[in-house]
């Protein structure tokens, strides 16, 4: 009987336009080389991140989410990035109350020009994740995923 596949994590990571987001760019084009286990999402801002985002990542199958912004001081939206910092501990602590390892959800700050080190954080992120296992959140009996509900196109239109 061949051998299992082994467990690759699935990790939503959240960019902002101005800085990780171009951070990620530069890592492709210069062909810096890091796990392609992160599915990026673009955002304005940090601060645009909504804490049900990663609520939704984590319970549609993810196993942890990347949340990424420009450095503290260096928004482009003045402080946005402060508000993304508090949401992220509110979340971590949250997260941890319900069983999730704090592993699970990081934040990095990143520039433009820091492609290396983004792409090494994404590394070092993936490994931690591999580490832990799969996430199965929310737990069902039969080990599978809950689906979010879809919303009826009415409630989406009113
Ligand atoms: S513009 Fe990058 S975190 Fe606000």
């Amino acid at each position: 009987m061949p051998d299992p596949e082994p467990f690759e994590p699935v990790i939503i990571g959240f960019t902002c336009n101005w800085c990780s987001y171009r951070a990620a760019d530069l890592a492709g084009t210069a062909r810096v080389k890091y796990a392609p286990n992160v599915r990026l999402v673009r955002l304005m801002c940090s601060g645009r991140l909504d804490p049900t985002f990663v609520l939704k990542a984590l319970a549609s199958g993810a196993d942890a989410v990347l949340i990424t912004g420009c450095h503290p001081g260096e928004c482009h939206y003045v402080e946005q990035n402060y508000k993304a910092l508090r949401r992220f501990l509110l979340l971590r602590r949250t997260l941890a109350q319900m069983g999730i390892e704090p592993q699970r959800l990081r934040l990095v700050w990143a520039s433009a020009a820091e492609g290396v080190r983004l792409a090494a954080a994404i590394d070092e992120m993936v490994e931690e994740v591999r580490a832990l296992g799969p996430l199965h959140w929310p737990a069902r009996p039969n080990g599978r995923v809950a689906q979010p509900e879809a919303t009826p196109a009415e409630e989406v239109m009113a």
